[in-house]
């Protein structure tokens, strides 16, 4: 990226981790290691865009609604929100492996969009085309008395999606993964480029393994390159129950 436009980025930074070692850090071919969950993890940079390809504009996403994305697999699907609240202070979390990292807060012009990993930490309920038993609720429900969080109507786990998808209730043993988030000032454009916390990917493909084989074949495990394409949830997912 050349130095005159990054001077527009607003960089999601990770915990301890120097914006610019991050820069610096090479974009893994593989899938990385995910014995060590918790170091950031660059992949790809990734554009967010609509159906027809044009790029995302901050501007645009509507307040408290289910927006998804794919990142940084083609098959582990994201959630991006406009939680309309300026979240610019860091939130310490703990994994489940017991490791301390820092969530940095929104991105945007007001600090409000973040954007977390759409698999649930508890048993990796996630949303396919057909359901989606984790998303945000922006009112009160069964699962939780308080509205504006995330949760998983499989066995109720509840996130804050203003707190780092910390676990406000249920079984789920750590916060949802976090997308690292960059938006360009200038443009107004959204970036996907990496992930810190504890992921799941290993257990996902693990566990939907013949599923996403039948869906998808080998393109599941594809890492994400380019543009990813953002999407309402109500249109990537046939039915949303709510608990
Ligand atoms: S899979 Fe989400 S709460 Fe169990």
């Amino acid at each position: 990226m050349e130095p005159k436009r990054r001077k527009f980025i607003e960089i999601c930074v990770v915990g301890a981790t120097p914006c610019t070692a991050m820069a610096a850090a090479p974009v893994p071919a593989t899938a990385p290691n995910t014995s060590t969950p918790l170091a950031a993890r660059k992949y790809n940079r990734v554009k967010l865009v609509d159906v027809d390809g044009k790029a995302i504009k901050a501007k645009s996403l509507k307040p408290h609604h289910n927006y998804v994305f794919n990142y940084p697999y083609a098959s582990t699907p994201c959630f991006l929100l406009n939680l309309d609240k300026s979240l610019a202070d860091k939130v310490s979390l703990t994994s489940e492996s017991g490791s301390n990292y820092d969530w940095p807060g929104g991105v945007g012009v007001a600090k409000s969009i973040v954007a977390y990993s759409a698999i649930c930490a508890h048993k990796l309920a996630y949303p396919t085309s057909q359901i989606s038993f984790i998303s945000y609720r922006p009112k009160p429900s069964k699962a939780s008395a308080r509205g504006q969080v995330i949760s998983c109507c499989a066995d109720k786990s509840v996130y804050d999606p203003f707190l780092g998808a910390k676990v406000i209730s249920g079984p789920a043993s750590q916060p949802l993964a976090a997308i690292l988030l960059e938006h360009d000032a200038k443009t107004d454009e959204l970036y996907a480029v990496g992930i810190f916390g504890g992921e799941k990917f290993n257990e996902f493909f693990q566990k939907y393994d013949f599923k996403l084989s039948m869906e998808m074949g080998t393109r599941a495990k594809e890492i994400v390159s380019a543009t990813t394409r953002l999407s309402d949830l109500a249109a990537y997912s046939t039915q949303t129950p709510q608990c």
